[in-house]
């Protein structure tokens, strides 16, 4: 049976820096704040005009060159995002189109900060099964649009950026390489922890003068309770992953987790008991782009040099529905 490797990774954030400074012209807010309660520096906001499809074919380009390929290669697309481009039809499609492609199956995956977890695991079970053997794997994330600025909404908008990454994933026949196993979860009774209500289909018409007024269209979060379960989630479906190929985590080489906040970074690492320079960070730079920091992560740890044939990769993460899971991989 095939194996699932990644072999190319990439990336690409927009070249606007909003840095904290600049947030406390718009809400009530200041850097050491943000920094002492998030880890966050700055994060990048797409300019006007610019779509996730656009970012999406900038960072697939990115990974398509890294693993020595063409758009031409591939067998199937895998997109995560809550950020949609437009509600219908979904990113995959444009992002399709972008690369210059057509007939292969571009499919759209909704798992909020999960969403390359989950599109990775939904990628890998497709090349095992043999149905397809080179699969682009993208997160995309346009959080900048969406985001309440006032100091109503300040507790969400420090944290989330803008951003695309993508994975070039192929089947692998080579011993003892690629995806070991994959591990998800979700917990629905969470949903409304960290949602948007509105726009929704449950309503005639989906958002109205009135709902937009009051903010219901801005995402809201329980940030303690989103806090208390990241922290636990996280390091337990780590733990999981490492006890169904009967490794422990001083196996672990590199464990790339979701950039939430690098307050629960470091509390996952703890709690692994991990050294610093085995955990990858890079929230400060960022913020949180949802689904894209695993896939932005990642291809920055490789072309880093930090990931090296035959380490073991972990990839873990944990976002709004509840959804979490983790991957283990050998390089
Ligand atoms: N600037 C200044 N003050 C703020 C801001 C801000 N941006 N946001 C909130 N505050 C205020 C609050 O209003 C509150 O004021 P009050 O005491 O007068 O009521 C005070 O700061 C403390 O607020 P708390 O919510 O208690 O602050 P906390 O220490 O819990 O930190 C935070 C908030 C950073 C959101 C934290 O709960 C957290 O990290 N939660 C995890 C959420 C997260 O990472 N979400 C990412 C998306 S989900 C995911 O990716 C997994």
């Amino acid at each position: 049976m095939p194996r699932t490797a990644i072999t190319g990774t990439g990336f690409y954030v927009p070249d606007r820096v909003v840095t904290n400074e600049e947030l406390t012209r718009y809400m009530d807010t200041s850097d050491e704040w943000i920094v002492e309660r998030t880890g966050i520096q700055e994060r990048r906001w797409v300019r006007e005009g610019m779509s996730g499809a656009e970012m999406a074919r900038r960072a697939s380009l990115d990974a398509l060159q890294d693993a020595g390929m063409e758009p031409g290669d591939l067998d199937a697309i895998v997109l995560a995002t809550l950020s949609p481009d437009h509600f219908l039809p979904g990113t995959g499609v444009f992002l399709q189109r972008e690369l210059g492609i057509t007939d292969i199956p571009a499919i759209d995956l909704r798992a909020q900060c999960s969403g390359f977890v989950y599109g990775l695991s939904v990628a890998d079970a497709f090349i095992r099964a043999g149905q397809y053997r080179n699969i682009l794997l993208v997160g995309v994330e346009i959080q900048s649009t969406g985001l309440d600025l006032s100091t109503r909404g300040r507790d969400i908008a420090v944290l989330f950026g803008d951003g695309a990454g993508a994975a070039v994933l192929s089947a692998t026949e080579e011993e003892g390489r690629g995806v070991l196993s994959t591990h998800l979860h979700a917990d629905g009774r969470h949903a409304e922890v960290l949602w948007a209500e509105f726009s929704s289909s449950k309503h005639h018409p989906r958002i109205t003068a009135e709902a937009m007024a009051e903010g219901r269209h801005y995402p809201t979060m329980d940030g303690r309770e989103v806090f208390r379960n990241a922290v636990s989630r996280m390091p337990e479906v780590v733990e999981e992953a490492l006890a169904a190929n009967g490794l422990t985590t001083a196996d672990i080489d590199l464990l790339v987790p979701h950039q939430a906040n690098l307050r629960i970074s470091e509390m996952v690492r703890r709690r692994l008991d991990l050294p610093e320079e085995k955990v990858v960070n890079n929230i400060q730079r960022y913020g949180n782009t949802t689904a894209a920091t695993i896939p932005i992560a990642l291809a920055e740890a490789v072309d880093d040099g930090r990931v090296h044939p035959g380490d073991l990769v972990c990839l873990v993460a944990f976002g709004s529905g509840f959804t979490w899971g983790a991957v283990l991989l050998r390089w």
